[in-house]
């Protein structure tokens, strides 16, 4: 019975010691050893087996407490031939990897669907061919991929519009080909998917980024008739306003149009009135008009000095005719 209790206590003493400062899972580190010791490289990385892997491997980053592996940026280290399968997915922590500037082949390593908290990804500059990802789904903290530089072909798969976090994006000199999806990206601040043999219309969602993101391509802009010639950007001249800023219904349109029309017309007829009545009291015609006995006097003037002489334009007289035509309206009804 003492015995027992003995054992119990030191495993307890033993139990919180180790969670001051957790040890590295022994997964990850094998993982590690794993990917290492299978795949070619020509620079030497230093892993000492004994030594602690968080503080002393090249490239390893591992979290606060030293649980589990966070980072592993290995560029340049001269890896060539393919990532060696069920290694990196081990590290299932995995928030960033840098690979690139190495000699890798093969297609998207299936490795990575397994790092479900992938963030940044750098593979850019090696020599990894066949489609991307169609199911980007699985890494829904992805923030930053860079697989620019490579032979990756197919189109750009619709799926990378589940990144809602993806912040940038380049796949330049690749040789990626077929239309660009129309991306709902709404964190996306910088793109390059320049030197590809991409084709087709450049999507609406696409368009706030500048023409050299599409440079060494085929692609054209929306209401472009005239698609380029291959490699070469067919942009037409951008409307300097886009096109939907502050549009207005057609029949709000019409409307202002209309009263518009109305308001110039009362004003012009106000302005004529003004200008005949001036006239009048100018040239001293009308000193037998008595205006006191009301709208006929009015209208028996203006159709005698202005409609009869001085008016010339169509319009005016048109204008003239209407407010005859009111004020005669107006006489009639009050003698009837
Ligand atoms: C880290 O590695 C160096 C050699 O690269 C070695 O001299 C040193 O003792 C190691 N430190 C630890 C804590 O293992
Ligand atoms: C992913 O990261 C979160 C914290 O950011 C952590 O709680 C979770 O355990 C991680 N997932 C894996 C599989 O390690
Ligand atoms: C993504 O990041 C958030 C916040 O850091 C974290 O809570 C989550 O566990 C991460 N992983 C996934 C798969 O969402
Ligand atoms: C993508 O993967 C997610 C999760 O892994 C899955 O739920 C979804 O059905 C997949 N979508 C497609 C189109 O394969
Ligand atoms: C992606 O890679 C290209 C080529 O190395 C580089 O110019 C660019 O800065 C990289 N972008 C990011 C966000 O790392
Ligand atoms: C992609 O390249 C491979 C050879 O590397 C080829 O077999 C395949 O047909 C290509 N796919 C497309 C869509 O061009
Ligand atoms: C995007 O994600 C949704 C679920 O979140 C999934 O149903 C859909 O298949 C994904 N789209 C693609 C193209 O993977
Ligand atoms: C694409 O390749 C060209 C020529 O090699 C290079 O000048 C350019 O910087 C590369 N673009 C990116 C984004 O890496
Ligand atoms: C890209 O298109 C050009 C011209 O159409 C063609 O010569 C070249 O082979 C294509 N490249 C790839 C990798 O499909
Ligand atoms: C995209 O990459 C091309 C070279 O491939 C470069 O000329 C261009 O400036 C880049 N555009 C942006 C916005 O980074």
């Amino acid at each position: 019975m003492e015995g027992l209790c003995t054992i119990l206590l030191i495993s307890l003493v033993g139990l919180a010691l180790t969670q001051g400062n957790a040890v590295l899972d022994d997964g990850d580190k094998q993982a590690l050893l794993d990917f290492v010791n299978s795949f070619p490289h020509s620079r030497d990385l230093d892993w000492d087996v004994n030594s602690a892997v968080c503080n002393n491997w090249t490239g390893v980053t591992c979290s606060q407490d030293e649980s589990r592996v966070l980072s592993l940026r290995l560029p340049g280290v001269g890896f060539h031939g393919r990532i060696p399968a069920n290694t990196l997915s081990r590290l299932t922590a995995l928030q960033i990897l840098s690979l690139r500037s190495n000699g890798i082949t093969g297609p998207f390593p299936s490795d990575l669907y397994d790092l479900k908290n992938l963030t940044y990804l750098y593979l850019q500059f090696n020599k990894f061919s066949g489609p991307l990802p169609a199911n980007f789904s699985v890494w829904k903290n992805l923030t930053i991929v860079n697989l620019s530089n490579n032979g990756f072909n197919g189109s750009i798969p619709k799926g990378i519009s589940n990144l809602t976090l993806l912040s940038t994006l380049n796949l330049a000199n690749n040789s990626l080909s077929g239309v660009i999806p129309d991306l709902h990206l709404p964190n996306l601040q910088q793109l390059n998917l320049s030197n590809n043999n991409l084709t087709g219309i450049l999507p609406k969602s696409l368009q706030s980024f500048p023409k050299s993101v599409f440079s060494g391509n085929s692609i054209s802009l929306p209401y472009s008739p005239i698609p380029g010639p291959p490699g070469v950007l067919s942009f037409h001249q951008p409307n300097s306003k886009p096109k939907n800023a502050g549009r207005l219904s057609e029949s709000a349109l019409l409307g202002i149009i209309i009263a518009g029309c109305v308001l110039g017309v009362i004003g012009l007829a106000f302005l004529l009135l003004v200008w005949c009545l001036r006239r009048r009291d100018n040239l001293r015609y009308a000193s037998n008009v008595q205006f006191d006995h009301g709208e006929v006097e009015i209208s028996v003037w203006i159709e005698k000095y202005c409609l009869g002489t001085e008016m010339q334009s169509d319009i005016g007289m048109h204008i003239l005719a209407f407010l005859l035509h009111l004020i005669r309206r107006r006489v009639s009804d009050q003698t009837a």
